[in-house]
């Protein structure tokens, strides 16, 4: 063989290791290759959820891609198409909102490469994924609703609420809303007087609250999507000079550290657990689906609530 051709040769194995193109069942490593699409490092949840699922591809041998979209549902759409140029084995997502993901995950199906699903749902055909692994975000609304209807049951005025709601059109926004509102409909003396997005980070929680009591002399208790825009709501309601957890009462959902210290400090009331701990069940799945076994299209995680005796219990040994 001539020196050109080798040298031409070379350079073309080279290309292919860079684009991963060698992937397939097996990549060049022979080991399985995982896409993974991450919303963004919004919250403390989100940065337990990416150092579980990197440590668990870790673990498991597999070789994972990982990217992060930044709140971005152009990113992630860009991200996917990359993987399926790649070739990677599997892609999983956390999709930043619910719609919009039919071509994509079309042209992933079209390139036979199977999606799975984390932590967040989409509303296109269930055909175009092949598992769903996550938290039920309605019964997190619920269980917070639940614990709202309790401590207030009793009321003989109105209870004027406040609820910071996360990214609009995410699906832990839409059904913790929900389910929120389901459960509070049943006293007439709970009243929701602003609900506002703080798009699941503390920064906007800050601020959105900090407006919201300058416009409301009255607030009984905040509800808060995440525990992120509670510890930033905390901020705005001490500088306005009321006392978290007891002139404002406060519920939020996720039960990161920071939230359950809060929780144990008395500046929350009470905390709906939403785990980030995807990656051990994650990695699960894809050896699965490349071992061709089935998967089970909808996993549900296994979650607890907190109250701030129970906080001060769980903290000296919460992984996150
Ligand atoms: O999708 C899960 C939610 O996203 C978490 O509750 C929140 O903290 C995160 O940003």
């Amino acid at each position: 063989m001539n020196r050109k051709l080798t040298a031409l040769l070379a350079a073309m194995a080279l290309a292919l290791a860079a684009t991963g193109c060698g992937g397939g069942s097996g990549g060049d490593s022979g080991k399985i290759t995982l896409g993974f699409s991450q919303v963004g490092s919004e919250s403390g949840w989100r940065e337990a959820n990416t150092k579980s699922v990197k440590e668990s591809a870790q673990a498991a041998g597999i070789d994972l891609k990982f990217s992060d979209a930044q709140q971005k549902q152009e990113n992630q759409i860009a991200t996917i198409r990359s993987y399926i140029q790649q070739k990677v084995d599997v892609i999983a997502f956390s999709p930043v909102v619910v719609t919009g993901w039919d071509a994509v995950l079309k042209e992933a199906q079209a390139a036979k490469i199977p999606v799975v699903l984390t932590d967040r749902a989409v509303d296109s055909d269930p055909s175009l994924y092949v598992s769903f692994l996550g938290s039920d975000f309605v019964k997190e609304g619920e269980a917070v609703g639940d614990w709202v209807l309790d401590e207030y049951k009793d009321a003989t005025g109105p209870v004027n609420i406040v609820q910071l709601e996360g990214t609009v059109g995410s699906a832990p926004a839409i059904d913790r809303k929900k389910g929120f509102e389901s459960k509070i409909a049943a006293n007439p003396n709970l009243k929701v007087i602003a609900s506002q997005s703080g798009d699941f980070t503390r920064a906007d929680g800050k601020e959105v609250m900090q407006a919201i009591l300058k416009a409301n002399p009255k607030i009984d208790l905040l509800f808060a999507h995440n525990d992120d825009m509670g510890l930033g709501a905390i901020q705005a309601i001490e500088e306005a000079g009321k006392k978290p957890g007891v002139d404002i009462k406060i519920v939020t959902i996720d039960a990161v550290h920071d939230g359950m210290q809060a929780l144990a400090d008395g500046k929350i009331n009470f905390i709906a657990e939403c785990s980030p701990l995807l990656g051990d069940q994650l990695m699960d799945i894809v050896k699965k689906i490349k071992a061709g076994q089935p998967v089970d299209k909808r996993i549900v995680t296994t979650e607890t609530t907190f109250t701030q005796q129970q906080a001060a219990e769980a903290l000296p040994t919460r992984k996150y």
